[in-house]
This record gives C-alpha cells, sequence and structure tokens, in this order.
C-alpha cells in the first residue's frame, strides 16, 4: 500500500523553552525536526507531510530538502493548527490522491529508531487496520482529583505508553478524525472511539518525546553517542 508519513511539528514547545517552536529547536547544528525526517525517510514513504506552525513554512522546506537526500519532490508543507488533532486533520487534507496507508509521527520523537516504523508497516501489511508502538510504563500510576487527593490506584500491568508512528488504514483515520466529538491527543484514540481495534506493537525507549529541558539535554547525548 502507498506509504504517506504526516509529520506533526506544528506544536508551541513552551514547556520546553527552548526559545522556537519545539520542531526548530537544535540538538546539534541540526534540528529536532530534521532528525526526525531523516528516520521518517528511511522508511522509504511515497509522501511526506509536514505540518509547521504559521511562519514557519519556508524553514520546514529547508529542513526537509536536507534530510530528504533527493526526494525532496515527496515534501509536503502544510500549515498546522490549535491543536495536535487539527493538525493531524490539516496534515490528512494534504496527502496525495493514491495514499492508501498513513502514517502519524510526532516531530518530537525525533530519535524514533528505523525498526519502530518497520513493525508499524509490517502490521498494517499484516492487515491491521490501526497500530501503535507502546512501551511498558515504568512509573506507579495515580488517579488524581482537582484537589490534588489521590482517589484510585491503577494497576500498572494493564497500562503501556502510546508513542509514534501510529499507522492506519488512510480511510479509517479519515473517518475517524472526520467523526470526532473530543479533542484526542493520540489519533489511535479518535479510530478506537470510532470503533476500530487498535493493535500495538513494540515501541523503543529512544522514541521518547522530547517534551521538557531534561529530555533536551537527554536527546543531544544520544546524538552525540551515536556519532563517536
Ligand atoms: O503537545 P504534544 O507534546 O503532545 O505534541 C505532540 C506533537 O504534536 C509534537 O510533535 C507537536 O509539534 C505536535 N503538535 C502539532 N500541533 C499542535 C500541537 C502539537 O502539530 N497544535
Amino acid at each position: 500500500p502507498r506509504l504517506a508519513v504526516i509529520v506533526v511539528a506544528a506544536g508551541s514547545g513552551t514547556r520546553l523553552k527552548g526559545g522556537a517552536p519545539k520542531a526548530f529547536v537544535g540538538l546539534d547544528e541540526r534540528s529536532i525536526l530534521h532528525h526526525c525526517l531523516v528516520g521518517v525517510f528511511a522508511a522509504e514513504p511515497a509522501q511526506v507531510v509536514v505540518v509547521v506552525p504559521r511562519g514557519f513554512e519556508g524553514e520546514a522546506l529547508t529542513d526537509a530538502r536536507d534530510a530528504a537526500g533527493g526526494r525532496a519532490d515527496l515534501v509536503t508543507i502544510v500549515t498546522g493548527g490549535e491543536t495536535r488533532q487539527e493538525s493531524v486533520s490539516a496534515g490528512l487534507a494534504a496527502l496525495w490522491a493514491n495514499v492508501e496507508t498513513v502514517l502519524v509521527h510526532d516531530a518530537a520523537r525525533a530519535l524514533t529508531p528505523p525498526a519502530v516504523f518497520d513493525r508499524i508497516v509490517a502490521a498494517i501489511d499484516a492487515g491491521s487496520v490501526a497500530v501503535i508502538p507502546t512501551v511498558p510504563v515504568v512509573d506507579t500510576i495515580k488517579s488524581v482529583d482537582a484537589d490534588g487527593r489521590v482517589v484510585a490506584a491503577v494497576d500498572r500491568s494493564e497500562l503501556a505508553a502510546a508513542q509514534t508512528p501510529q499507522g492506519f488504514r488512510r480511510d479509517v483515520l479519515e473517518a475517524a478524525l472526520r467523526d470526532a466529538d473530543a479533542d484526542h491527543t493520540d489519533d489511535a484514540a479518535a479510530v478506537a472511539s470510532a470503533g476500530h481495534p487498535v493493535a500495538t506493537v513494540e515501541g523503543d525507549a529512544v522514541a521518547f518525546k522530547i517534551t521538557t529541558a531534561p529530555d533536551l539535554d537527554r536527546a543531544r547525548a544520544l546524538l552525540s553517542e551515536r556519532l563517536s
């Protein structure tokens, strides 16, 4: 099936305090977005849609051309929305007609190993309509009320942390987001609430989402280890 990857990079990155929208913060001499796109192109997609904050379309195109290694003609840049879900919808609207499978990937998971993309694509090829990478939850999780009091224990063995890239049959994701009645923090939630089964494959600790300043330090350290 013709594969497209939508990279959502339109977040403001206020928790990171990196001085720019998160995807445009440098990891080394290259941005988070650049590093993310190198991993995306390794999956040999037929189209890559990059969703960016208004005003950053030109910078994103430069990063994408740089990461694409001669395949810059596969790149479409679009302007994002207020929420992640709106940004994904903007990305979907830019898909070429022949695309059948869509991966949605957070730019902030810049160091996601190619093997995670491979596992997602393999699950779709094997017939899943929706599949996400997950990792075990390491912390003990509590349900808390508005006053910060613990209201319930949550059984950790029943939990998994969802990562990206999340893979979908295009028609399934399009319909789920068109009909979504809530703002979901990932795409699998919209697809599940539309009644579709969501499969899981093994994620990877290195696919963590760069969110806070310590995450940025960790990503920079991993990258310099990789190069040395
Ligand atoms: O905010 P959060 O960390 O969950 O964002 C996950 C991903 O979604 C990031 O890569 C971010 O750039 C993207 N995003 C977006 N548009 C928004 C909000 C987040 O593309 N309005």
